[in-house]
Order: structure tokens, then C-alpha cells, then sequence
């Protein structure tokens, strides 16, 4: 890497963000297409004063990731339509100080499963009512995909459902529906770190099983599918594929794929 005074520095927000396995990500596919950019980290507390810097420093680029995707927008003069409707952002563009808020969350998802299977018409049992949720169900519904909403807090979800404008909204003990479903989804964050799954054994049947949890790579919920000979959608394709999009928006160059795949994979436990 021959860094210079030319060199362009993207980075991601977050707190924590150390876990984040963004740099290696971005950092490979600058390296592999020779790209003076430089992708670095930054736990950030106050967002404010954050994107003063960043618009005051003109960063190009920047990820956004837990806890600051919805308190950001208000700082950003644009939103795409997607980041606009889902309510949350997950990356920035910085054009000369004008900072455009995008979200790639629902495009990584709905390619990770349109890698397996076809949307339209499909049952989808999507667990949980949280940011990432939200998310799926924007691209599942432009796909024309049937959405059957579950969560532990029933409040949530029946909001959401009306929001969206879904068909059903459901706890997440109701096992009959969901077995009844052509794909599972966990947008909970159940699964993570831990050895737990947001739902028993016995609901999955045939479904494609899509966790979002990517830590750890095979989680309990996709054991469970697999133990079963079911297809899986591992986690990390959301972040690979959401990440794709956001590398094409900060340099206008194709995105690496498989160089990102490799990178994001051998970061992984
Ligand atoms: P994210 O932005 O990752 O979606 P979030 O907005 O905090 O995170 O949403 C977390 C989701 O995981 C919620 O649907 C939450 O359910 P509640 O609405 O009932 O809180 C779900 N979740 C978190 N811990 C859970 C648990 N132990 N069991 C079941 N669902 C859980």
C-alpha cells in the first residue's frame, strides 16, 4: 500500500466497532484493483460531531452500523428512497460536503437469497421487528414475496405488519405458522455469540433457512437446517453483498467480489 497525501480515506461508524470485519473487507478490494483508498474504523460516540468532521475533512465514504443507522439520518441532507422508507442508513456518501444516506442492508439480503431460490409468491416466515427486519421486508415485498411477521414482543410486530402493510403478525412461539412456510428468516439477534435458536428444531421441515447472524458462521438455527438437508443462506453473504453496493457507490469501480468474499470469510470464526 503506498499511502500519500492523495490517498482517500473511507471508514465505518459504530460503538462497538471492533468486532467490525469491514476494513479487511474494503481494505482487500482496494488493494486488488490498486485503488489509492484507504477503509479505516472509528468507534464513535457523539454522531454529530462525527459528520461535521467527516463533511469538514471531505471523507468520501462511510459505513454506518449499529447503534447509529436511524439517529444519523437527521444529520444527512438525502436519503435514497430505500434508506428513506426502511428508516435507516447504513452508508454515507460525502460529495463535496453533500452527504447522501443509503441503505444496502435489503439489497445484500435479497441476493443472498436469490442465490437460492426465487421470491415471488414464496412464503416467508421473517423472525424478529428490529432495524435489520425492516430492511428484509422492503426488498422481500418489492420481490412480491408473502410475509408472515414474528416476534417476541407481538406489539412490535403487529406495528411493523401495519406499517408495511403486511397480511399477519405473530409471537414467535406460534411454531404451526412458521412451519407452514416455504423460508425461514432470523432478523433476530438471537444466535449470536451464543449457542441459541429462535426457534426449535422441529419447525424446520424443507425450508431455505437465511440467518442474519453471521457470528458465528454456522449458528445453531442453520445446524439445525442443515441437520435436516435443508438449504442454508449463510450470514455473512448480507454483509458481502450489501458490501458490494457500498464499494460501487464510494469509487465508482466494480466491486471485487471474490476478493471480499475471501477476505470476509477468513475473518470469520
Ligand atoms: P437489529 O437492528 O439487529 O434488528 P434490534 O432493532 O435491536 O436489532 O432488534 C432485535 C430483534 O431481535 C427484535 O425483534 C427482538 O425482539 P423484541 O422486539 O421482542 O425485543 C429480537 N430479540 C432480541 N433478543 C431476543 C431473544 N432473546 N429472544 C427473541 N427475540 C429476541
Amino acid at each position: 500500500m503506498n499511502i500519500s497525501a492523495k490517498t482517500k480515506v473511507c471508514c465505518i461508524i459504530g460503538n462497538p466497532v471492533n468486532h467490525s470485519l469491514s476494513p479487511q473487507m474494503y481494505n482487500a478490494a482496494f488493494a486488488s484493483l490498486g485503488l489509492d483508498f484507504i477503509f479505516l474504523a472509528f468507534k464513535v460516540e457523539n454522531v454529530r460531531l462525527a459528520i461535521k468532521s467527516f463533511r469538514s475533512l471531505r471523507i468520501p465514504g462511510i459505513v454506518v452500523t449499529v447503534p447509529h443507522k436511524q439517529t444519523v439520518i437527521k444529520y444527512l441532507g438525502h436519503l435514497d428512497e430505500a434508506a428513506e422508507k426502511i428508516g435507516a442508513v447504513n452508508a454515507i456518501k460525502n460529495n463535496k460536503g453533500q452527504l447522501t444516506g443509503i441503505n444496502t442492508d435489503w439489497m445484500g439480503a435479497i441476493k443472498s437469497l436469490e442465490e437460492k431460490t426465487v421470491l415471488n409468491g414464496k412464503k416467508v416466515a421473517l423472525l424478529g421487528a428490529g432495524g435489520a427486519a425492516r430492511a428484509i421486508i422492503y426488498g422481500l415485498k418489492k420481490r412480491g414475496a408473502e410475509i408472515l411477521l414474528f416476534n417476541r414482543t407481538l406489539e412490535k410486530a403487529e406495528e411493523l405488519a401495519r406499517e408495511f402493510d403486511l397480511s399477519q403478525a405473530s409471537k414467535l412461539t406460534d411454531l404451526e405458522k412458521i412451519r407452514q412456510t416455504d423460508i425461514i428468516i432470523n432478523a433476530t439477534t438471537v444466535g449470536m455469540e451464543e449457542n441459541k435458536s429462535p426457534i426449535p428444531e422441529k419447525v424446520i421441515t424443507k425450508q431455505l433457512v437465511f440467518d442474519i447472524v453471521y457470528t458465528p458462521h454456522k449458528t445453531k438455527l442453520l445446524r439445525f437446517a442443515l441437520a435436516k438437508k435443508c438449504p442454508v443462506v449463510y450470514g455473512y453473504k448480507m454483509v458481502l453483498y450489501g458490501g458490494t453496493k457500498i464499494f460501487e457507490f464510494f469509487t465508482g469501480s466494480k466491486a471485487p467480489l471474490e476478493i471480499m468474499e475471501k477476505a470476509l470469510l477468513k475473518n470469520l470464526k
